[in-house]
């Protein structure tokens, strides 16, 4: 349906009501997964407060809602429960009064992906797929609906959803420590968050299969060669150079910012929601499961690490 123009008000008023019963249906799903999160983690909006989940740290201050991978033992590897603190920190970023929202991670990883635990259980058995795909479906819809600028801040390796998330931020700055891995194949698993759609558009058709068919790993310099990366800096300045930039960045006035992100995405995010279904449903219908069980099980018993 054609967006209304400014003085076409009673277009403009359907579609407004239209667009708060989405956004509501949106708030009502994230709140009901997670529940037992949103009456721990107070009120959302406040500059200068930090939320604390155990693996995930949200902190808002200078205008940036920074949401930071917090499990550095594990690489970073994002937990079930993460996917739930996530979404809620996603949510409450998008209604904050921050201007961009940044991911980061806390030590040397940025992820490594998603905790292969959430697929196999301690008996080797991989749980319901179709529950994790929808999971996953929830999860990436949030990243392609999120209205402000998103931003990585890729302080080290990324693997796997780590890196295919990628395609929807707005601008990814990595140190020239970090690399970008997509092993699904080596795992019998295949591309998510939209990266079926998003890679091939970004870097070509043929780097995109060296990616997400034959998991070539790459650097941040052939990351930011291919289009993936903004920017790459050199670690000892990473840190520094970044957050000066963003605070820069988030002093731009919001609103234009907001509806400039709004004009680039909108004729994209039909797309990206119906490759979303389609990569979660190929998940639930057509994985190997074979080969899948088979790599989990390899990398829990410490015969693959990638
Ligand atoms: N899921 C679950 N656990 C993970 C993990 C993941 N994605 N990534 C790291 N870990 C865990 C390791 O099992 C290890 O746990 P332990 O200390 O209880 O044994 C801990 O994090 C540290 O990792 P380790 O393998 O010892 O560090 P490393 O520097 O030698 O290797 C990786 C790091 C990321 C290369 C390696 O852990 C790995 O290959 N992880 C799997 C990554 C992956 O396949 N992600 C999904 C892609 S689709």
């Amino acid at each position: 349906m054609p967006k209304p123009g400014v003085f076409d008000l009673g277009n403009k008023a359907k579609q407004d009501a239209r667009k708060e019963t989405a956004r509501q249906n949106h708030v009502d799903l994230v709140s009901s997964l997670s529940s037992s999160k949103a009456s721990s983690q107070g009120k959302h909006g406040a500059d200068e407060k930090a939320q604390e989940s155990k693996n995930i740290l949200v902190s808002s201050e200078n205008g940036i809602t920074k949401i930071t991978f917090n499990r550095p033992a594990k690489k970073n590897a994002i937990s079930l429960q993460m996917y739930f603190d996530i979404m809620l920190a996603l949510k409450n970023a998008s209604t904050d009064n921050s201007v961009i929202t940044v991911f980061t991670g806390t030590g040397d990883y940025y992820s490594s992906g998603n905790d292969l635990k959430n697929s196999i259980n301690d008996t080797g058995e991989i749980p319901d797929i179709a529950v994790s795909a929808k999971r996953l479906r929830e999860f990436v819809d949030c990243f392609i609906d999120f209205p402000k600028p998103l931003v990585a801040v890729v302080n080290g390796p990324a693997v796997g959803i780590a890196v295919t998330l990628l395609g929807l931020f707005d601008a990814v700055y990595a140190s020239d420590r970090a690399t970008f891995h997509t092993p699904f194949t080596h795992l019998g698993q295949i591309s998510e968050a939209c990266s079926s759609y998003t890679f091939p558009k970004i870097m070509g058709s043929v780097k995109a299969a060296e990616m997400l068919l034959f998991g070539k790993k790459l650097t941040a310099r052939e990351a930011w060669a291919q289009g993936l990366v903004t920017e790459v800096f050199p670690e000892s300045t990473f840190e520094t150079e970044v957050w000066t930039r963003l605070k820069t960045y988030a002093k731009l006035p919001p609103n234009a910012m907001r509806v400039s992100k709004e004009l680039i995405r909108k004729h994209e995010k039909q797309k990206l929601h119906s490759v979303n279904a389609e990569e979660c449903a190929t998940i639930r219908e057509r994985l190997p499961i074979e080969e899948y069980t088979n790599a989990l099980r390899n990398f829990l018993s410490r015969k693959a690490k990638l």
